[in-house]
């Protein structure tokens, strides 16, 4: 006859042996669909929790090691539920093919990022293993396409791959009602820059990340590049006293590869003013705010397109001299692309040109900045991906008013070039 005690310990040990029994197996059952699906994450999360079950076969660490077996199914699932992001990249066009080629390179590194899915309206780019070629080097040629899953319209791919986030590369046009839909359905989004057409659009996004809680970060590439971070570090700390001067260059062909050509359609672009130039109107924002006015000339050459060269003064209160330049219409061969920026302070000035940063101390010898030579379009990736993990605490909030802030600014200046270059007052409603 079993007493009180004893009956309760025999039940205490079948239900701890069921309890070991159900982690076992659903360890091993885990452990199978990694090793099978994922042998790359199952040697870099798993093996550590293989180890501690090992040590108690070796003698050290026994309290450790006895522990070890109940919390490996913990480890299992844990790193199943998810330290990795799905991502579902929406537009295979020129800037979707260099974001390919970056989820690529996360994955030889090993980032916890992983492109699971694609989706383009247009079937040719998911039937073709050749890329869209913009204007910079920064995408592969070919591609296999094969390891992904394809979809032609954005929410069924939302619907069907249990994503963490979407990676926009649209038309700008289409950044708005997108980003919006994605936030809409639970994803977070990531959107290639510019934010969107319209400011109003962007206050639209900007309200709907705040209401849905999900992040929303835009690829304005220059604030993640090296050379220009470094400039930004200048003048957020003094480190050559009051800025001066500036002045920001990019140019190049003409966009000829876009999707039915929307590149080359104002209303669906903005022109070169709110496509190329806008990159160096989001860089003045950030290293100095919002001017009080501009004064902007503007020429168009291809029908239909918007500015396609364009030059801005921008009117700051301390009467810094401020200046950017563009022009998408120098086809005239061998040049290709360029993008610069000329700063100069009351103690040095920094100059970048053909990818070299250079210093030049006042009363000093000159010296190329020691930089790394980033991938801005990689990084950037990286560092929204942590904020969704919550390991970034960047107020993205905050980063997107500044980058709506921008698109206040491309307006202001597209109004001065449509009088012929008055000066315009920055209106932020
Ligand atoms: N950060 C940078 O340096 C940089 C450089 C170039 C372009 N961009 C930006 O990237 C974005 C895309 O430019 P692009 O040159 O790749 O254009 P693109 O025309 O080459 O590519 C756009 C792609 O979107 C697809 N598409 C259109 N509507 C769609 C929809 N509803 N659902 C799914 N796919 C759809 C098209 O088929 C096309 O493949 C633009 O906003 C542009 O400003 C950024």
């Amino acid at each position: 006859m079993l007493n009180v005690e004893n009956r309760f310990l025999k039940y205490l040990g079948v239900i701890s042996l069921v309890v070991m029994m159900v982690a076992c197996a659903w360890t091993a059952i885990l452990t199978l669909i990694f090793i099978l699906f994922q042998p790359r994450r199952f040697l870099r999360l798993l093996m550590p929790c293989f180890v501690v079950c090992l040590l108690p076969s070796t003698g050290f660490h026994n309290n450790l090691g006895s522990s070890a077996p109940s919390f490996i199914p913990i480890c299992v699932g844990v790193a199943g539920m998810e330290i990795f992001m799905r991502v579902g990249l929406v537009g295979l066009g020129a800037m979707g093919s260099a974001h390919l080629t970056n989820y690529l390179a996360m994955k030889e590194n090993n980032e916890d990022v992983e492109l699971v899915a694609i989706c383009d309206v247009d079937e040719k780019k998911l039937s073709s293993s050749e890329a869209t070629m913009g204007n910079l080097d920064v995408s592969k040629a070919e591609f296999d396409l094969s390891p992904y899953k394809h979809y032609t319209c954005m929410e069924e791919m939302i619907s069907k791959e249990n994503l963490d986030f979407v990676d926009l590369c649209l038309p700008t046009y289409l950044h708005a009602p997108m980003a919006i839909k994605a936030m809409e359905l639970g994803v977070h989004v990531f959107c290639e820059k510019p934010m969107a057409r319209s400011s109003d659009a962007c206050n639209e996004m900007i309200t709907v990340a705040k209401r849905t809680g999900k992040k929303l970060m835009i690829g304005h590439t220059l604030r993640y590049w090296d050379s220009y971070a470094f400039a930004k570090d200048y003048i957020d700390r003094n480190i050559f006293g009051k800025c001066l001067s500036g002045y920001f260059y990019r140019g190049g062909g003409t966009p000829i590869w876009s999707w039915e050509n929307w590149l080359l359609t104002k209303e669906r672009s903005g022109g070169c003013l709110l496509d190329q130039h806008v990159h160096d109107v989001d860089t003045i924002v950030w290293m100095f705010g919002l001017p009080k006015a501009v004064s902007t000339t503007g020429v168009n050459v291809i029908p239909g397109s918007g500015y396609d060269i364009v030059s801005t003064n921008y009117i700051y209160d301390d009467g810094k001299v401020i200046n950017a330049q563009d022009d998408w219409v120098i086809n005239g061969e061998g040049y290709g692309f360029d993008m610069l920026f000329r700063l100069n302070f009351e103690k040095g000035a920094l100059i970048f040109e053909k990818g070299k940063l250079m210093v030049h101390p006042v009363g000093g010898e000159a010296y190329e900045a020691k930089l790394e030579g980033n991938n801005a379009y990689y990084d950037e990736i990286i560092l929204f991906a942590k904020l969704i993990k919550g390991d970034s605490p960047f107020d993205y909030i905050a980063l997107l008013e500044s980058h709506r802030d921008t698109i206040i600014l491309a307006e202001a200046e597209e109004k001065s070039a449509d009088s012929g270059g008055a000066v315009t007052v920055i209106e932020k409603n």
